[in-house]
């Protein structure tokens, strides 16, 4: 499954509150998902935390909510180690602040005997910026000859996407109203079951 979470900002100005109350708010969406996920038995989940778009956001938001992911990710650890979930990342990590790296790499390294939920948490990600990474990756394997040009083919791809980043998505779900997918996980959504909610 994967969730792009949408419709904080909205929700907090609707409320006559800030954008950044929305996130905090979707703090607690989140782990709701999570525990709810465990109980379905749901292998893989991945939420769309923070798009390479969402960069372009003000400064003040963009800070408000890499300190509100430190915060969220060490208070939620313990939670996350109780349930058995195994949390990881995809995305363009190197843009990330350096404590936001490191609060995720320890909650990382406590989650990664979890066997029950694999939680993957997309931070500066986008499909057309994985779809660079993997294509350097090809090209990189053709060049030391471990792969040749002529058998690349789509499972090529699908073995590249799934072993750096997740396995195909059979449900996309997006809150908040908007009906569009947004760079996120393209490709693995190719055969995805899309749900759009108003909430
Ligand atoms: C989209 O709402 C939501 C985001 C850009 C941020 C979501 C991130 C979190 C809630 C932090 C989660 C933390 C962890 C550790 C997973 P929006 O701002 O685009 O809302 P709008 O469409 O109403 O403007």
């Amino acid at each position: 499954m994967a969730i792009i979470m949408d419709g904080n900002g909205r929700w907090a100005k609707h409320k006559g509150l800030d954008r950044s109350e929305g996130h905090r708010k979707g703090v607690d969406s989140v782990r709701k998902v999570v525990e709810a996920a465990v109980k379905a038995k749901v292998k893989w989940l991945t939420i769309y935390a923070f798009s390479t778009e969402n960069w372009m956001r003000p400064d003040d938001e963009v800070d408000a909510l890499m300190e509100l992911m430190v915060l969220a990710v060490a208070s939620e650890t313990p939670q996350l180690v109780r349930q058995g979930v195994r949390l990881t990342m995809i995305g363009d990590t190197n843009r990330l602040p350096k404590d936001t790296q490191d609060s995720i790499k320890r909650c990382m390294d406590a989650t990664k005997d979890g066997e029950n939920l694999n939680l993957v948490v997309a931070i500066s990600y986008s499909s057309r910026w994985e779809l660079s990474e993997i294509t350097k990756a090809i090209c990189s394997d053709v060049e030391k000859g471990t792969i040749s040009v002529d058998n690349i083919d789509d499972k090529t791809i699908s073995n590249y996407l799934t072993k750096r980043s997740v396995p195909d998505v059979d449900l996309l779900i997006r809150t908040g109203g908007e009906v569009r997918i947004s760079n996120f996980l393209l490709l693995h959504a190719a055969y995805a079951e899309l749900c759009f909610t108003e909430c």
